[in-house]
């Protein structure tokens, strides 16, 4: 028998292949039950190994849109410690799209190499990637978090790399008192989103995304987010107002396109967000990813364990054919656990938990009792169950 150190196939560049895929169960004795965050799923036409998905997480670190080597060391940290599917940080479709100057983009065709390199990576290590596609409307042109005054939001200037009179909204009402008044899109100017929107989505395809098509951030306050809700469009046309349909017409309207090519709403809350998730799964949308808040500078949001999750668990309850993914300050492996296996949500993302520790999936293994692979190269590690 000979002994040689495998490569990984399909991809550029050696890696040495793992086998099983980091993130998932082996040598396990024959009565062993896998917890259902170890237990593959398939999502459309991806199966992913395990239903740990690293959320999007803006890095304000980009290069004129272009991803850095930080970003090869951040998003490979990940990469290579079992998580199932990363979904890169928002990447604006349109430069005046960007929330701050050093966000992502994926509005050019030189922004592709280096994303191919990520991608490259992250699917050498059996991790399925894509990028998030948006477009921050009218909380656009602002700065990175370490930048701004602590608690202050303000509109970045000229002088700051901002573009203060380049920032678009679904109509002319300014997010907080801090941010100046967005120009309300015209039609043409949804249609050139929408185009750019389709133009990124090639581009990621090119690249080889796992997570291509309508990967949209629609929530934080940003674009799709401020459409939806009547708090931020008040338009008179039949993409704005107190018609709910109206309001969700531009949001699904850029949703399909990928595809083909009363009483008064106060604010956009669970019941409409349910009526919005059913038509994008009618679209072909196959997983939402469920986060509140955001879209109004003047809310009190009650944060605490799991504090997102009965908001997943309300649209998985609507909408029990759609995958549903759960985020929001989820750090503990048993807690994950029971949200799957009460049907909360079908897959957990998580932020924050692994910017701390990367190695949140091989120790969670261990929390629920189960043996999975780590990285040929961590393996003496982690061999002590
Ligand atoms: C540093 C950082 C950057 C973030 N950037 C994004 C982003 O680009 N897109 C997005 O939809 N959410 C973003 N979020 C929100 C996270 O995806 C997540 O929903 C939120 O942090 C709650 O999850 P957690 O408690 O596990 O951190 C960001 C969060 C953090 C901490």
């Amino acid at each position: 028998m000979k002994h040689i150190n495998e490569a990984v196939s399909g991809v550029s560049g050696y890696f040495p292949k793992n086998n099983p895929e980091i993130g998932t169960p082996f040598n396990l004795k024959e009565d062993a039950s896998v917890p259902l965050l170890f237990t593959p799923i398939t999502i459309g036409n991806v199966t992913f190994k395990n239903r740990i998905f690293a959320a999007p997480m803006c890095q304000y670190s980009s290069d004129n849109g272009h991803a850095t080597d930080w970003h090869v060391v951040h998003i490979g940290s990940m990469a290579v410690r079992g998580i199932g599917a990363i979904c890169m940080e928002a990447t604006a479709v349109v430069p005046e799209g960007r929330i701050s100057p050093e966000d992502a983009g994926i509005w050019t065709d030189s922004q592709m190499e280096p994303l191919k390199r990520i991608v490259n990576f992250a699917h050498a290590h059996g991790t399925k990637i894509g990028v998030q596609l948006a477009h921050a409307g009218r909380k656009a042109s602002t700065y990175a978090t370490w930048v701004q005054v602590h608690g202050h939001h303000h509109t970045a200037s000229k002088e700051e790399n901002g573009w203060p009179d380049e920032v678009f909204g679904p109509s002319s009402i300014a997010w907080s008192e801090n941010f100046g008044e967005p120009k309300e899109l015209t039609k043409d100017e949804l249609v050139k989103i929408e185009d750019a929107f389709l133009a990124s989505i090639r581009r990621c395809q090119e690249i080889g995304c796992t997570l291509t098509s309508s990967n949209f951030i629609g929530a934080h306050g940003y674009l799709l987010h401020s459409f939806v809700s009547p708090l931020s469009n008040t338009r008179s046309d039949e993409f704005g107002g107190q018609s709910l349909e109206n309001r969700l017409r531009w949001p699904l309207q850029l949703i399909a396109r990928p595809e083909q090519e009363n009483g008064q709403w106060k604010q956009f809350g669970i019941e409409q967000s349910k009526i919005y998730a059913a038509e994008m799964h009618k679209l072909g949308v196959d997983l939402v990813h469920v986060s509140t808040g955001g879209n109004w500078s003047g809310q009190k949001v009650a944060t605490g364990p799991g504090f997102q999750v009965p908001f997943a668990e309300e649209i998985k309850k609507s909408n029990p054919k759609l995958f549903v993914g759960t985020v929001g300050l989820i750090t503990d492996a048993k807690i994950a656990e029971s949200y799957l296996q009460e049907g909360k949500a079908d897959v957990i993302f998580l932020a924050r938990a692994l910017l701390r520790n990367p190695h949140w999936p091989l120790e969670a293994a261990e929390q629920l009792g189960v043996r999975v692979k780590a990285a040929n190269q961590y393996e003496r590690t982690f061999y002590r169950m």
